[in-house]
């Protein structure tokens, strides 16, 4: 019973800790870093919103691709939820400055 029971628990904790490594999320379950200069496409207004130029709606029934955005960001198919339309509200633009302080984002997650 023991012996089954230690190597289910190591694979259970393994599975729980996985999405801390996940490379391009430094916070688990956080909006994406965008990883490209912003400054070109900014303001956001009404009227425009030049993200979208590129930044397709990821398809109902199919798994999103890279780039595409998510269906959490839907009201409806082809209609962006009103709290999600100004995409700097939440997506910072990456930065290569120093973090202030050796700090693990996902500490509460090991
Ligand atoms: C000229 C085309 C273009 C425009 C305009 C553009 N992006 Fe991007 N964006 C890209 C490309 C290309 C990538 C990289 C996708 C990849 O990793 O394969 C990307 C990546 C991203 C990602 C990471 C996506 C992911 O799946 O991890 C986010 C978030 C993002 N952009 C947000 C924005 C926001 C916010 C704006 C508007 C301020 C914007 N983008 C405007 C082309 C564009
Ligand atoms: C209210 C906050 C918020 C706003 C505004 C917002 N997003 Fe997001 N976005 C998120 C969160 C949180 C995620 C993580 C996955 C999810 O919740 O669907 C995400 C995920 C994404 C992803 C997939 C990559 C990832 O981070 O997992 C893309 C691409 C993206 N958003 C693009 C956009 C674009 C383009 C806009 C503007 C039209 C936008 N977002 C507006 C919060 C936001």
């Amino acid at each position: 019973m023991t012996s089954q029971f230690i190597p289910a628990a190591l694979i259970a904790a393994a599975l729980i800790s996985a999405p801390a490594f996940a490379a391009d999320q430094p916070i688990v379950g956080a909006p994406s870093p965008v990883p490209h200069p912003v400054a070109a496409y900014l303001p956001i207004t009404i009227a425009q919103n030049k993200c979208l130029v590129c930044h397709r709606e990821q398809p109902e029934g199919a798994a999103r691709r890279k780039g595409e955005i998510p269906r959490s960001h839907y009201a409806a198919p082809g209609q962006l939820a009103g709290e999600r339309f100004e995409c700097m509200l939440c997506h910072a633009e990456s930065s290569d400055a120093k973090p202030l302080a050796p700090v693990d984002a996902n500490e509460a997650a090991h």
